[in-house]
């Protein structure tokens, strides 16, 4: 469940060229289980249409005190019903007369008697955001406890590239979910998190390895997505081409699957939770060969012994910690993932299919089953990162209990 599930969002809408944009925010916060309404400032019809955005938000858009049968707008339901007001984008005029207490249109009726958290996007052209009144109104907006979210620096619509482009859909997007989640902080706020990432690679000599097809991409979403509930996460990643983007995520690349096996016993005592994604290889040419070998015979066998069980060993090691694997299963999928729970001691298992379409090696999507002892839960096929959190919160319902 997304931090944004059932929460009611108002948008402001000023008249800036940024609010073309705006579409797509409200679509991205729907999608996240959020309630939006729409008002806007007179000007800002010039950009966007009340009829798309009331499609997209499914209510009725607003922006004048009264209709043209003389029924008023009521601006201080309005800012009851919101759990957040977001203005984006937020013209240097809007932002002006907030500063002052203006009030002469809907938009600033609302904002005067909002009693929730106001957030405030900016949008303008690069020496209007420059200027000392601009700065000015923004320190007096901050001084009322409204959150700035400030603007980015690109190419302007007057041709001139500098700082004022609102901030992209995503990143307030981003804002506003860590906004709902300093008011109801996560269980997993403090807490230290393992994740483990990607292949491992095997070496033969040199120049070749044993691999396989894992990307990193579920490792790297898991350890992203704890970060932003606020854990402390130290992901152990196989050889991966992903990048990471919180920086509350401490990175560790390894290249072996002993390798992974000694960086991850290096924190294991000090975690409270482990996810395992990592696909490990189950086992590792014996020797490893000093020079390349060369091209003689036809046929060309390779011993391998079997890799350390890094998770086994874990579950025979463990304490408190809540530990979670992966199994990736061809045949008797549900029957062998049970088998993998109770025989290395964990508390929930990821049961990812080949079978499905756009689940598994190196999509950016997956459909997942998650089975504890008590427990079999089916999710849809979605994107790694809403996969993440799915798992995220199931995981924080157990340890609540
Ligand atoms: O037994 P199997 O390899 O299918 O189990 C998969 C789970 O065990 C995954 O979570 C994987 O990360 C972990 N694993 C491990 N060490 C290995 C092989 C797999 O920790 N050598």
């Amino acid at each position: 469940m997304s931090s944004l599930q059932s929460k009611k969002i108002l948008l402001g809408i000023t008249g800036g060229i940024a609010a073309y944009k705006v579409n797509g925010l409200v679509r991205d916060l729907k999608k996240r289980g959020a309630e939006v309404k729409v008002i806007l400032t007179p000007c800002a019809s010039d950009f966007v249409t009340p009829l798309t955005l009331s499609t997209l938000s499914g209510n009725a858009v607003e922006s004048e005190f009264y209709d043209a049968k003389g029924n008023w707008t009521n601006h201080v339901e309005f800012g009851l019903w919101a759990d957040l007001f977001v203005i984006a984008p937020c013209t240097a005029n809007t932002l002006a007369k907030m500063a002052g207490g203006l009030c002469d249109n809907l938009l600033l009726a609302t904002y005067l008697s909002a009693r929730c958290t106001v957030m405030v996007a900016p949008a303008m052209d690069l020496d209007m955001y420059a200027h000392p009144s601009t700065r000015r109104n923004l320190e007096t907006l901050a001084s009322y406890g409204n959150a700035i979210i400030p603007a980015e620096h690109g190419e302007l619509a007057s041709g001139l590239t500098g700082q004022g482009r609102m901030a992209e859909p995503e990143t307030i997007v981003a804002k506003i979910e860590e906004q709902f989640m300093r008011q109801n902080p996560s269980v997993l706020k403090g807490k230290k998190v393992l994740v483990t990432a990607g292949p491992t690679y095997e070496a033969i000599d040199p120049v070749r390895f044993v691999g396989n097809h894992s990307s990193g991409k579920m490792g790297f979403a898991i350890a992203e997505e704890a970060a932003k509930r606020g854990a402390h996460v130290v992901l152990i990643s196989g050889p991966s081409a992903e990048r990471l983007h919180h920086p509350m995520v401490e990175l560790h690349r390894v290249t072996s699957a002993r390798e992974m096996h000694d960086e991850v016993f290096r924190h294991f005592d000090t975690v409270d939770l482990v996810v395992m994604s990592a696909a490990v290889a189950d086992y590792a040419p014996k020797n490893i060969a000093v020079e390349k070998i060369k091209k003689k015979d036809d046929e060309l066998a390779i011993e391998m012994v079997k890799n350390p069980d890094i998770l086994g060993e874990m579950g025979e090691r463990k304490k408190d910690q809540f530990l979670v694997g992966f199994a990736l299963e061809t045949e008797n999928e549900i029957e062998n993932a049970k088998g993998k729970l109770s025989r290395k001691n964990l508390d929930a298992i990821v049961l990812n299919s080949l079978k499905d379409d756009g689940a598994g090696f190196g999509t950016s999507t997956n459909r997942i089953r998650i089975i504890s002892k008590d427990e079999l839960r089916e999710f849809d096929l979605k994107s790694k990162k809403a996969v993440a959190a799915d798992l995220l919160d199931f995981i924080e319902e157990k340890l609540h209990r």
